[in-house]
């Protein structure tokens, strides 16, 4: 608070809630500087977590186990959650293929209940054959298979980083 003395100059000096101003003012920088400090420290501490943490892209392993050959009875189509793939098994051998529309990326919906359409796209409507053939809409090529193996333990392995092209099955 400023009050004018009898010269008429301003006092700054005078006393506010029982300290000097000067004091008053000392505590606030304090205050302040303090509170800079640790504002200043928590930056730090940030900047330096992140530079411990690697700057890249975590993405789902492309090869992945699916189960035993038991997993997957005769005449069953089992989506594997996450990774965007359906496995068929049928009489002739067991496939992988891939769920991904080749429009812009939608997750296909398996079709059980018509044998002329196996996926159909929620997003811009295309449909594709059990096989994955485009049957119409906008996709532009069938749903891809990938290649499929069964390791040394007996597990079902979907390598989704290499298209089976001749979509020959596993035969088991
Ligand atoms: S993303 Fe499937 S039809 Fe467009």
């Amino acid at each position: 608070m400023a009050f004018e003395n009898s010269s008429g100059e301003t006092d700054l000096s005078v006393e506010t809630s029982g300290k000097p101003v000067a004091e008053n003012r000392r505590g606030f920088v304090k205050k302040l500087a303090v509170t800079a400090l640790a504002l200043g420290a928590g930056g730090l501490t940030v900047q330096f977590g992140r530079f411990m943490t690697p700057n890249v892209l975590y993405e789902a392993a492309k090869v992945f186990k699916v189960g035993k050959l038991g997993d997957f009875p005769i005449g069953s189509r089992i989506v594997i959650e996450g990774r965007g793939v359906e496995i068929v098994r049928g009489k002739e051998g067991i496939h992988a293929i891939s769920l991904v529309c080749t429009h812009l990326g939608c997750l296909v919906n398996p079709v059980k209940n018509d044998p002329e359409v196996g996926y159909a796209c929620p997003c811009h409507g295309s449909r594709f054959a059990p096989t994955g053939k485009v049957l119409g809409g906008a996709a532009p090529t069938d749903l891809p298979w990938y290649e499929m193996y069964m390791d040394h333990m007996g597990t079902l392995v979907v390598d989704a980083s290499t298209v089976n092209h001749k979509r020959t099955k596993l035969v088991v």
